[in-house]
């Protein structure tokens, strides 16, 4: 039996400086920092990357990136590589994540890049899909997923997928207060396990952490944890604290 370790991620988007982000990271540290049984991360800004990561030595906490480019270096202004984030500590980087998407012109195509790139660095990327309010209502949530994971995923197979992690993030679920029910939640995280059993074979299925994203707090954590294809949160706006952040790693204590 492929068992799946619980990956709870914190997604901090463009808050905090460098020193609220090393302040919050060291608070983290003494409250999660050697917590088992499920993984930890948290994505800073770029700035904060490198010192958020010393401070997390020694703790079991992982440190991701919110972006990417996939080129290795050049004339990309504003841009910085794989492995520059895996030389400032980045073990994780998200790649996709709807805002992205939405304000900064990211598509499938360049999604499928950024993941192409990550993986031949060793860095895990966490892929971002979701459907809108309308495509929800418009009963077109499966087709817009499997379009996104089929383009995110094209060329790419097994081998380069070992460590891959989606983050399903329904986008009229995101900073709302909204959160997909567990069930919801569970009726697409199945959908993505069998797309991805059909793309990619049902070993590597078996193995892939599909994450929930979207208003998840330490209210409803455990609920959705305890779905079986829901295997760990992406979370906002609840991980820029670190005691409530704390709690929702803690879920299983509760
Ligand atoms: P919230 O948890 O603030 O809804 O944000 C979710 C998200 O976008 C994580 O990437």
């Amino acid at each position: 039996m492929t068992t799946r370790i619980p990956l709870i991620a914190g997604n901090w988007k463009m808050y905090k400086n460098v020193s609220e982000s090393v302040q919050t990271a060291d608070r983290l540290k003494e409250l999660a920092g050697g917590v088992t049984g499920v993984e930890v991360m948290i994505a800073p800004t770029f700035p904060a990357l490198f010192p958020v990561s010393k401070a997390l030595q020694g703790s079991l906490i992982s440190v991701g990136a919110q972006n990417m480019h996939w080129e290795k270096e050049g004339a990309y202004t504003g841009e910085i590589s794989a492995a520059m984030l895996v030389a400032a500590g980045c073990r994780y980087v998200i790649i996709g994540h709807s805002e992205r998407r939405e304000y900064f012109g990211e598509s499938d195509e360049t999604v499928n890049e950024k993941i192409a790139a990550a993986v031949q660095t060793q860095l895990i990327p966490i892929m971002c899909i979701g459907e809108s309010e309308k495509q929800r209502e418009a009963g077109e949530t499966f087709s817009v997923l499997d379009k996104q994971l089929k383009m995110g995923l094209k060329g790419l197979f097994a081998d380069a997928l070992q460590n891959l992690v989606i983050a399903y993030e329904p986008i009229w679920a995101i900073g709302t207060g909204k959160t997909a029910t567990s069930e919801q939640a569970q009726e697409v995280h199945l959908f993505l396990r069998s797309k991805l059993t059909e793309m990619q074979g049902e070993s590597l299925a078996k193995g892939i952490r599909i994450l929930y994203g979207g208003s998840v707090k330490p209210q409803n954590i455990a609920e959705l944890m305890a779905m079986p294809d829901i295997d760990g949160a992406l979370v906002g706006g609840a991980s820029l604290d670190a005691e409530t952040f704390s709690k929702i790693v803690h879920y299983q204590s509760k």
